[in-house]
C-alpha cells in the first residue's frame, strides 16, 4: 500500500495520509463532503439495523472535534475518545452500549485540537481501530464533513467508503469532490453511494448514473479504469426522521415502520450482503 504524502491544511506541514493495509475487519466509513446531509443519522440507524440482523457493530464518532453521535443517541458519556487519546482513560472504558444494542465510541465537542491531523491523533486512531475492529463484524466510522486531513485519514482506515449525498446540487458537487480526492490520494477503485432525503423513488439510481458518467470522464483510477460507484439505496425525506432526532431517539426503535426506517433496514440488508468474508484475526 502506498504512503501518500499530503499537506496539513492548517500548518502547511507534510502529513502522511496513508491507506493502511487491509485489516481483518469490515470498516465502513460514512462520509459526504457536504455537512448536514445525514451521516450521523444514517450511521446510528444503520448500526441498529445491522445489529437486528445479527451482526456485532461498533460505531466510532470520527467527527473528533465536533461530535454529536451522543446527542442523536441520547447518551451522556463519562469517558470519550479525547480522554483515551490524552491518556486519562483506558480504551475499554470508552466503549458505551447504545440503545440499539450496538457499541459506540464517542468523541468530544468544541475541541479545536482535532481540527488537524497530528501524529498523536493519527497513532491513537490506528491503535483504537486495530485493537477493537477484530471484535466486531462491522465498524462504522461516522466522519465529519469536508475533506480535512483528519477526515481523509479516518477514511484511509476504512475498507469501504459509504458516501451519503442528498439530491441537491451542492451536496452532489461536494460528494463528487470527495470521491475525486479519495481516488487520487487513496487509490480507491470503488465506493458506495446512498442518496438521503430522496424525493422520489428512482432518484438515487438516476443520480448514481449521472455521477458515474462524470467520474468516467474526469477521474481515472491507478489502473486507468473508471472508479466504480455502487448504488446502495435511497432513504426518503421523512418527517419521522426529524421527530426522532428531536426526541433523541433511534428511528429504528421509535418508528420502525416509517418509510425512512424501512429504507435503512433495506440498506442494512444490502450492506450485510456485500460484506466480504474476512479471515479471523
Ligand atoms: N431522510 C431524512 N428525512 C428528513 N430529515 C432528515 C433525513 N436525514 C437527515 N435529516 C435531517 O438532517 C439533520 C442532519 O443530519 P445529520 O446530523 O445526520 O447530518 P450529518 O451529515 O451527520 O451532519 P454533520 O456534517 O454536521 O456531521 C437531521 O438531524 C435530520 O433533521
Ligand atoms: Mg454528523
Amino acid at each position: 500500500m502506498s504512503d501518500v504524502p499530503s499537506t496539513s491544511t492548517l500548518t502547511g506541514q507534510p502529513t502522511s495520509i496513508a491507506r493502511r493495509p487491509s485489516s481483518h475487519a469490515n470498516i465502513i466509513a460514512v462520509t459526504s463532503g457536504k455537512g448536514g446531509v445525514g451521516k450521523t443519522f444514517i450511521s446510528a440507524n444503520l448500526a441498529a439495523a445491522l445489529t437486528r440482523q445479527g451482526l456485532r457493530v461498533l460505531v466510532l464518532d470520527a467527527d473528533l472535534g465536533l461530535a454529536n453521535l451522543d446527542v442523536v443517541l441520547n447518551l451522556y458519556p463519562k469517558v470519550t475518545l479525547h480522554d483515551v487519546f490524552t491518556g486519562r482513560a483506558a480504551l475499554e472504558d470508552a466503549i458505551v452500549a447504545a440503545p440499539g444494542g450496538f457499541h459506540v465510541l464517542l468523541a468530544g465537542s468544541g475541541m479545536v485540537e482535532y481540527s488537524r491531523l497530528t501524529p498523536e491523533v493519527r497513532n491513537q486512531l490506528i491503535h483504537t481501530i486495530d485493537t477493537l475492529a477484530p471484535r466486531y463484524d462491522v465498524v462504522l466510522l461516522d466522519t465529519g464533513a469536508g475533506i480535512s486531513d483528519v477526515v481523509l485519514f479516518s477514511l484511509s482506515l476504512a475498507s469501504e467508503i459509504l458516501v451519503v449525498a442528498t439530491p441537491e446540487p451542492t451536496s452532489l458537487t461536494d460528494a463528487y469532490a470527495a470521491m475525486k480526492v479519495l481516488v487520487t490520494q487513496q487509490k480507491r477503485h470503488s465506493m458506495r453511494l446512498v442518496i438521503n432525503q430522496a424525493a422520489r423513488a428512482g432518484d438515487g439510481r438516476a443520480i448514481t448514473g449521472q455521477l458515474q458518467q462524470v467520474l468516467n470522464r474526469f477521474v481515472s483510477t491507478e489502473s486507468g479504469m473508471p472508479m466504480r460507484l455502487i448504488h446502495m439505496g435511497d432513504i426518503p425525506a421523512d418527517q419521522a426522521v426529524r421527530d426522532a432526532v428531536m426526541r433523541r431517539q433511534l428511528l429504528m426503535q421509535s418508528t420502525p415502520a416509517c418509510p425512512a426506517a424501512l429504507a435503512i433496514a433495506q440498506l442494512a440488508t444490502r450492506v450485510k450482503s456485500t460484506l466480504p468474508k474476512r479471515e479471523p484475526a
